[in-house]
């Protein structure tokens, strides 16, 4: 099977790509990245000198480029490539629109000339908005409610990739996965912005109160779900991805803290989030009944695992810290 995945280069996409190369020996992949702040070539260094991958830097939103690859027929497009943290979404909305819309668009409109057999358009849990503490989880018939101008941007993907599907059979497959951890993860997002805190003795930002509340899941789970949906899912269809661990962002901080040995007093409230989403919760009884694929990895080991990588990858976090990250951190939280 021949594989052009996006968005490679970023924290998911490379795990995807590095995982998917060793589990599949005659399987090769073309895949694809901008390289923004968020792409790193370092990611990848496990596979760029393998045969069986071939990276291009370049952008979604090309379409003479993504022509050049479609036409080369691959068996499957799988689209990682995204503007993917919600605070930029808040300051830069037109650029999640721009990636996360029209990029997906341009993918599906090359996917539809050359006749592709299977797309995968990698979503997420967050195009459902924001559920109560009582309320039943997300399941994939729940009304799209996305709180974020990445959320709706990522929304508005998935429905027109189902568009293609219903409209000229385009074999789409959509995937809406929970909050991902693991190695290779931009230290934007909480868990490894706090093991870099904590790393580095500094404070641990809790938007508002810290209830709420990501289901949280291991990124090689969440690859082999893609796995099992490439490999056995129906096109048309889509497909919820959770770890089955809920936890609040207070829980999180303090399961850090514990693990690394640091001081609680190191835990600072800020001022929330706007169209801060309260919680995800997620069903995956689609995936589990109909694919067998559940998740392996306990959110405990998981996390010790993720602490010791960040621990033994400290030149890859100076890199990313004191380049184009270090302007957008001090915006961030410099005068709060
Ligand atoms: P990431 O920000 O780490 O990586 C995104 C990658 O896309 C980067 O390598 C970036 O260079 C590339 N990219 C951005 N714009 C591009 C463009 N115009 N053309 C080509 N490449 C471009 O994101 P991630 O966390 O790996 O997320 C990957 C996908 O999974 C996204 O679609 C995201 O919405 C989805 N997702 C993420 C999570 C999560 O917890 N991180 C959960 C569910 C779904
Ligand atoms: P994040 O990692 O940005 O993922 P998402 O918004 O896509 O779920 O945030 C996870 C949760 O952690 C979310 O409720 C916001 C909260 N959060 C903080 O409290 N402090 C932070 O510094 C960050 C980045 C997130």
């Amino acid at each position: 099977m021949e594989l052009l995945v996006t968005g490679s280069a970023g924290f998911i996409g490379s795990n995807y790509v590095t995982r998917h190369l060793a589990k599949f020996n005659n399987h090769s992949i073309v895949s694809l990245d901008q390289l923004t702040y968020a792409g790193n070539l370092e990611n990848l260094k496990v596979v760029m000198n393998n045969p069986r991958h071939h990276f291009v830097n370049g952008d979604i939103r090309d379409k003479p480029l993504v022509d050049n690859l479609v036409s080369k027929n691959p068996d499957v497009i799988i689209n990682f490539a995204a503007e993917s943290h919600v605070d930029r979404s808040i300051d830069y909305p037109e650029k999640f629109l721009s990636t996360n819309t029209i990029g997906a668009y341009t993918l599906l409109e090359a996917a539809r000339k050359y006749d592709i057999p299977q797309f995968v358009q990698i979503s997420t849990d967050e195009v459902y908005g924001s559920l109560s503490t009582t309320d039943p989880a997300f399941t994939e018939n729940t009304t799209l409610s996305p709180s974020s101008p990445y959320s709706a941007s990522k929304a508005a993907a998935d429905l027109l990739a189902i568009s293609y599907y219903k409209t000229y059979n385009t074999p789409v497959k959509v995937t809406r996965c929970s909050n991902n951890y693991g190695p290779n993860q931009f230290p934007e997002k909480i868990i490894p912005l706090f093991i870099n805190n904590l790393l580095n003795n500094k404070p641990l930002p809790i938007y508002g109160t810290g209830e709420n509340v990501r289901d949280w899941i291991h990124v090689y789970d969440h690859c082999d779900a893609i796995d099992a949906v490439l490999l056995n899912g129906r096109s048309g269809q889509i497909y919820n991805i959770g770890g089955g661990t809920e936890k609040q962002n207070l829980e999180v901080a303090d399961n850090l803290i514990k693990v690394m040995g640091s001081s609680p007093s190191l835990i600072k409230f800020i001022s929330d989030r706007p169209g801060h989403d309260l919680r995800y919760a997620m069903d995956c009884s689609k995936i589990y009944n109909e694919l067998k694929w559940t998740p392996k990895i306990k959110f405990e080991s998981g996390l010790i695992d993720t602490i010791e990588w960040y621990k033994n990858n400290v030149t890859w976090l100076k890199n990313i810290t004191n380049g184009s990250y270090r302007n957008y951190y001090d915006k961030m939280y410099g005068d709060r």
